[in-house]
């Protein structure tokens, strides 16, 4: 067995349960101990290293049924008396009704009819008036029988701890129960009694291993009255179902009840102990309950005193566990790489994942997945494993029950004919739970999976940096979705792979799995690259959300908790968000909310012309960037310049030099209506600047204004550190603009208004950039700014066939809003226009008279 009761990740006060409890004023009694025989067991032998319990070893345990099923263990520590934990019968602060529940004695096996066990209805159920949640303590309860049980042999008291008891810390207690076999894995049928020997942890030891941060960073408070016992490296422990069973350890022949299983972070975690109800801390509570009951529990005085056993460590120098997996000498060299060798193929890329388990992908065993039969030559069958003189042989092949038509679960385990003795190698990866939250920014590395080819070139074992989520998921996932917040699971996980966007290089293969680092341990975090047409970032198939599959088949695998939870800014993005609607894969137009970045606008470029000026440019796809024409082309010059282009440059912005991109222009395309409009540029880059938070295209905007879309202005605010700046503007209707300008503006001109004390924000540079976002999330290009001016854009919805013809990849939005240029009359303008043209003051009087688009 392994554990009991999930802690939520969010510790919810729920408020104390009114009235549910004893009037009684007396004082207990003492009993005398000798009046009920406990804690003794008929003498049977007890299987060694098994877990299944032999019957009539504990007879006191009780499975307490409710709607006709198991849902908690219970004690009988007298003949009418079951002693439980609170949390078993409280829910959201109320107390269930005592005739719901009822109580089996003498049970084994819970399937099929209990043979020799007998039913009791439940008369009362007393629960301590200051109980609220489990992790506050006070987490027992008292069961009053509607009749007393019938002892015998398979029903027997266990003995009770007077409050002065004192179990020494290390004694080898067990625990007892029908709960959960691993989290999230019930008992398997026949549901035999389980039992599992726990040590008992002294108080400074367990607070010291819950005072390691866990994952999301969480640590519990322990309390008095409540006991640990476990194991700092975990895999032994109770777990959900087992809550209310008890704890006994044997002194001077007789079982005393030490604990009450209440709680845990999980089950069999590491550094992660159960947490028991001290049942001697809450003697006089339990007196008090069962006054005038006869025969009432026994509590015998301690057979010996404790000796001063061991001194107990201190907070200071306890043990801690350090994970037992995911170590590697230096990266790329995988103690748990594992190779399938499978007579007639190549070989096929796993991963070691426990002593006797291999995960690799299941589409290596095709005739497996088409036949469903376990393969006849298996015997034929071999793993190599790093380190080891021979090839290990095969038992079994467990694939995934959702292989054949999922991708995301090409997974099949194999089990090794004998368990490989665990070094520095072969070692095993470790695997992450399914609330793994890899942080953005974490360190990855890709490795070998299937049957793919060694990549070509050392680069492939380079660095990356996995993006937030919200990239990840708007860029690979559905539009609109809402983005998973940290601890749910992610559809996919991307790496950010600077050193192959470099080189230029495009593996589109599917046979890559994600390893990512946290504290210097190596999780394998994801499976099979998904993306496809050399689109980047990658993206993979998140394996955490197969951790109880995998822990099921294998129960051994090592799942290890989050290791690192220092979100920083880019970890704070909790609040929930969607994404913008019109996104894809090569999506435009995304800017996470709560821009992490900061300054970065990470479709705005620098385009530096001859080394002698630059101005901003446009990132309109993978390999194009839209500018002004007076900015890369002098009236007059037949010679195309040399211009470079830089993205993910943010001025003076803390990024680390990794996400600036930079790439030569190779060619200038100009609309073939070239007169002195309109003013745009495209500027065709030496190869593709692949979608990443620091460089990816903005959509296009086919004509009209946006409903309900905010606009700015976009430039720096100095061009010599070029740190960028946004103006919030309003665009003026057609009409005003006309008339405000009609001498001067050419067609398919845009007027804005800048917002109340945004004139002097914006120094732009030459040409900035007219950007809305939209209702839906996604930040549209409008125009660039005609040739010296900043209030006067030439719109691009209207170049839509030049730039698609010349810009397959360019994602104009679906046309939305009114048009903006209806044909219409000068004799509309109002008549004091004409002396107000040109100065962006006049617009502020004209508001008075004209509303505008939006504010
Ligand atoms: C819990 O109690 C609160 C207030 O008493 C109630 O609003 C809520 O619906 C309850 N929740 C459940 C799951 O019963
Ligand atoms: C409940 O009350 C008892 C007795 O007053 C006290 O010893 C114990 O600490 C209290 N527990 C909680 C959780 O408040
Ligand atoms: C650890 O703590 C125990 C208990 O206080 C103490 O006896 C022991 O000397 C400490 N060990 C070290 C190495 O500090
Ligand atoms: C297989 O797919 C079904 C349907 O999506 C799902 O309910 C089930 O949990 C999957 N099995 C495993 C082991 O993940
Ligand atoms: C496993 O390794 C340990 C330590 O290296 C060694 O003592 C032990 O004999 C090994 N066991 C087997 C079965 O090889
Ligand atoms: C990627 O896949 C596409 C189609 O599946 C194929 O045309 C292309 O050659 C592949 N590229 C590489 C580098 O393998
Ligand atoms: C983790 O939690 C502790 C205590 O709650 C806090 O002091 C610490 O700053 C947190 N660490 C991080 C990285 O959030």
């Amino acid at each position: 067995m392994s554990q009991h009761l999930l802690l939520s990740l969010v510790i919810l006060a729920i408020s104390p349960i009114p009235g549910a409890f004893q009037d009684s004023a007396l004082s207990p009694t003492q009993e005398e101990p000798e009046d009920l025989d406990c804690g003794r067991p008929e003498p049977s032998a007890r299987i060694v290293g098994g877990s299944d319990a032999q019957p009539g070893t504990w007879p006191w345990q009780v499975s307490l049924h409710q709607g006709g099923g198991h849902i908690c263990g219970g004690s009988l520590i007298a003949p009418s008396w079951v002693l439980s934990a609170a949390h078993c019968f409280v829910r959201n602060g109320t107390l269930e009704p005592a005739a719901e529940w009822s109580a089996v004695l003498g049970v084994h096996s819970q399937d099929g009819p209990l043979d020799g066990a007998h039913v009791r209805a439940v008369a009362a159920i007393l629960v301590p008036d200051n109980y609220s949640t489990v992790e506050l303590g006070a987490d027992l309860a008292l069961l009053r029988l509607a009749e007393p049980a019938r002892l015998g042999p398979a029903v027997r008291p266990v003995c009770l701890p007077r409050a002065s008891h004192r179990f020494a810390h290390g004694t080898a207690c067990w625990a007892t129960g029908w709960g959960d076999v691993q989290e999230a894995d019930p008992l398997p049928l026949p549901w035999v009694l389980q039992e599992v020997e726990l040590r008992l942890l002294g108080e400074a030891a367990c607070q010291c291993l819950y005072s390691q941060p866990g994952p999301f960073n969480l640590t519990l408070q322990l309390l008095p009255g409540m006991l640990c016992a476990g194991y700092p490296e975990g895999r032994r422990d109770t777990c959900q179902g087992d809550s209310g069973g008890p704890l006994v350890c044997k002194e001077g022949g007789r079982w005393f009840q030490a604990g009450i299983t209440s709680f845990g972070f999980g089950c069999g975690r590491r550094n992660r102990p159960g947490v028991f109800t001290a049942v001697a801390s809450y003697e006089a509570w339990i007196q008090e309950q069962v006054m005038g009951s006869e025969p009432g529990p026994a509590f015998p005085i301690q057979p010996q005193e404790p000796q001063s056993g061991p001194r107990e460590p201190t907070e200071e120098n306890c043990t801690i566990a350090l994970p037992e997996c995911g170590k590697a000498s230096r990266p790329g060299a995988w103690p748990w790489e594992a190779q399938v060798m499978v007579p007639g193929s190549r070989p096929c890329h796993g991963a070691l994942v426990s002593e006797s388990w291999v995960l690799a992908p299941a589409s290596c065993f095709p005739d497996l997945i088409s036949s469903g039969r376990p393969p006849r030559d298996l015997e034929a069958w071999r793993v190599r494993l790093p380190s080891r003189p021979r090839a290990e042989r095969v038992a079994r092949l467990v694939p995934h029950e959702n292989a054949s038509w999922e991708d995301a679960s090409d997974l099949a385990l194999l089990q090794l004919r004998a368990p490989v003795n665990l070094s520095a190698a072969p070692r095993p990866v470790c695997l992450p739970h399914p609330e793994h939250y890899f942080l953005p920014g974490s360190r990855c590395r890709l490795a070998r999976w299937g049957r793919g080819e060694p990549a070509p070139g050392p680069s492939a074992l380079l660095e990356a940096e996995l993006l937030s989520g919200w990239w990840c998921h708007c860029l690979y996932g559905h539009q609109g979705a809402p983005v998973p917040l940290p601890g749910d699971p992610p559809l996919a996980l991307c790496p950010a792979y600077q050193e192959e966007e470099e080189a230029g290089r495009c593996w589109n293969d599917s046979r890559w799995s994600l390893l990512c680092r946290e504290e210097g341990t190596w999780f394998l975090a994801g499976i099979r690259d998904f993306s496809s047409d050399c689109l980047r970032p990658r993206a993979f198939f998140p394996l955490q959300t197969h951790g109880p599959w995998i822990s099921h088949v294998t129960q051994g695998a090592y799942l290890e908790d989050q290791l690192a939870w220092d979100w920083g800014l880019e970890g704070e993005e909790t609040e929930a968000q969607t994404c913008p609607t019109h996104t894809e894969h090569g999506a435009c137009g995304l800017r996470p909310e709560a821009a992490p970045l900061g300054v970065l606008w990470p479709w705005l470029a620098e385009v530096h012309v001859a080394g002698d000026r630059v101005c901003t440019g446009i990132l309109v796809a993978p390999g194009w960037v839209l500018a002004a024409t007076h900015c890369v082309l002098r009236l007059g010059s037949t010679t195309v310049p040399y211009i470079e282009v830089y993205l993910g440059r943010a001025g003076a912005s803390p990024l680390p030099q990794g996400h600036q991109v930079s790439r030569l222009v190779i060619s200038i395309r100009l609309p073939r209506h070239l007169g002195l409009r309109p003013p745009l540029a495209l500027l065709e880059l030496s190869s593709r600047v692949e979608p990443s938070p620091s460089a990816l295209p903005i959509c296009l905007h086919p004509g009209g204004i946006p409903p309900g879309a905010s606009c700015w202005v976009l430039g720096w605010k100095d061009s010599q550190d070029r740190v960028p700046v946004a103006a919030a503007v309003s665009i003026l209707t057609s009409r005003l603009c006309h008339c405000l300008y009609q001498s001067i503006l050419p067609p398919d001109t845009l007027c804005v208004l800048y917002a109340e004390g945004q004139e002097d924000r914006c120094e732009v540079t030459s040409a900035p950039p007219l950007l809305c976002q939209t209702e839906g999330g996604s930040w549209v290009l409008m125009g660039m700014a005609i040739r010296g001016s900043r209030e006067i854009f030439a719109a691009v919805g209207p170049e839509e066939a030049w730039i698609s013809q010349t810009v397959g990849e360019a994602h104009f939005l679906p046309p939305s809003g009114s048009p903006y240029w209806p044909s219409e009359g000068n004799n509309l303008c109002p008549p004091d226009l004409a002396r107000a043209s040109g100065s962006p003051r006049a617009v502020l009087f004209l508001l008075l008279l004209t509303p505008l688009i939006q504010s």
